[in-house]
């Protein structure tokens, strides 16, 4: 990224030769002739750095200096003074400048100046970013949410944590922060400072799965040319995380029943029993209860896990949760996109607080990501949010809709409204939102799959 330099002086020479000198080290430039004009370019256009003139007419760089300590702290001043003013610039550096020029410029030092003060506030950048993704990867980010609910689910992974209960099951749609519970069952636990170990069960094929949880001797199938520690033996007194328990093979959640009672396994090929002391953290999105009635899942694995149950609601119930989220997420995005954004509109935030969010918190913060990564607003509005999101709020005035689930009550606007163009843009919606998966949208809307694809063929969709 061309970082971009804001030269604010009197003097047109003075910001020619400036100019020249930060092209032809490859800086973006822009230019403006007094403080006042200045404060507005950093507002309108944004900069990296600033250069400023102390004498100028309007506002001196004093005052602008003193304005950028309080509203953009994080972008680095440089002054510029006369010789007879270097006590001026002395005083300038003790309230916040990052550093001083004397003129006449010797075009050198301007440009290791520049440098420098990029650098240290890349460096500063770097380390908040750091310090976050340090948060998230050991699980201490917090749980977000006051709702009573988020409450419950966060006094039970308190509870959780501090038992010694080797197994827990984590159910929740997805998006609604199953990883995040598991991490933070594991990293308030006495098990923190064990490996924490991730595997989602989906992702292999079952053979493989299992040399990768309990590991293979030497020459126990094609391939497995030396002995290898399965993940049990890894994460020995720490947690592991299986995530997508429900899409694990019937074999393999035979002879994972067998560890959960036995806190023993067998290496594949092996005939020793090794003992492991780990908790295992499941998750799933699916309704177990069915699978197991459809026989996709075993009975007795169920209810073995069933003991400590931690269910996540939906985002749509406990939609007191919403401001909190948006707020944390522009938090993290300021940081990371380096943007100014205080909030939203009370526009937004009521299309936000009446949506269904079928993706859930996932959903929500790909919406925050979104709209900051596009706008450099200090309030996101209506129109940043994705069309599907504002579309029943700005055709119906937001009046009435509940929101989801066939119980919405849209209300017909005086000039009435086509309803077969309404079910056909539903119908769209639906699909748009399921990425094209029929049966989930079929879900959304709360028809059959059959009637979907009626509606479908009946407004020439495939
Ligand atoms: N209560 C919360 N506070 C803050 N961030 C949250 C919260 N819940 C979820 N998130 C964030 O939302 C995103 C999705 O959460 P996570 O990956 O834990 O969902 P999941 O339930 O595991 O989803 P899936 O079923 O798709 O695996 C993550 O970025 C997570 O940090
Ligand atoms: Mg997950």
């Amino acid at each position: 990224m061309t970082e971009r330099i804001l030269i604010a002086d009197d003097e047109k020479l003075i910001r020619w030769s400036l100019r020249k000198n930060l092209l032809s080290a490859g800086y973006e430039v822009l230019e403006a002739e007094d403080g006042q004009q200045a404060l507005e370019m950093v507002e309108d256009e944004g900069a990296d750095l600033l250069l400023l003139d102390i004498r100028m007419p309007h506002k001196t760089g004093l005052e602008v200096l003193a304005h950028m300590a309080e509203h953009n702290p994080e972008i680095p001043v440089v002054l510029m003074t006369a010789f007879s003013s270097v006590e001026g610039a002395v005083d300038a550096m003790k309230r916040g400048a990052f550093d001083y020029l004397m003129k006449p410029f010797n075009h050198d030092e301007v440009l290791l100046v520049v440098q420098k003060a990029l650098h240290a506030t890349r460096l500063q950048r770097e380390l908040a970013l750091l310090q976050q993704q340090h948060q998230i990867e050991f699980g201490t980010e917090d749980f977000v949410g006051k709702s009573e609910k988020m409450r419950e689910v966060c006094r039970l992974i308190n509870k959780i944590a501090a038992s010694t209960a080797t197994t827990v099951l984590v159910l929740g749609e997805s998006g609604t922060g199953k990883d995040l519970a598991a991490k933070a069952i594991h990293y308030s636990s006495n098990r923190a400072d064990q490996p924490f170990v991730n595997i989602t069960c989906s992702a292999l094929p079952e053979q493989l799965l299992e040399s990768e949880l309990m590991g293979h001797e030497k020459g126990s199938f094609t391939g497995a040319r030396e002995r290898k520690r399965g993940l049990f033996e890894v994460a020995d007194g720490g947690t592991i995380f299986l995530d997508e328990i429900g899409d694990m093979a019937a074999g393999l959640q035979a002879k994972l029943l067998r560890i959960l009672e036995e806190k023993s396994f067998r290496r594949v090929g092996g005939t020793k029993d090794l003992q492991v002391d780990v908790r295992i953290v499941a998750a799933t999105n699916r309704n177990l209860e069915q699978a197991v009635r459809e026989g996709a899942f075993r009975e007795d694995l169920y209810y073995r896990l069933m003991v400590i149950p931690v269910d996540i609601p939906p985002l749509r119930e406990r939609l007191e949760d919403i401001p909190l989220l948006i707020t944390h997420f522009i938090d993290r995005f300021n940081v990371e996109f380096r943007k100014k954004t205080l909030g939203l509109t009370s526009d937004a935030m009521e299309c936000c607080e009446q949506y269904g969010w079928p993706g859930n918190v996932r959903e929500l913060r790909n919406v925050v990501e979104r709209a900051m990564i596009l706008e450099n607003k200090e309030f996101l509005d209506l129109e940043d949010l994705p069309h599907a999101l504002r579309a029943p709020f700005e055709s119906f005035d937001g009046s009435g809709s509940t929101g989801r689930t066939g119980t919405a009550a849209f209300e017909l606007p005086d000039g009435g409204y086509g309803l077969r163009e309404m079910e056909q843009q539903m119908v769209r919606q639906a699909l748009e939102k399921t990425e094209g998966n029929q049966s989930r949208a079929a879900e959304l809307l709360d028809i059959s799959r059959d009637s979907l694809r009626y509606k479908m063929r009946k407004f020439g969709m495939f």
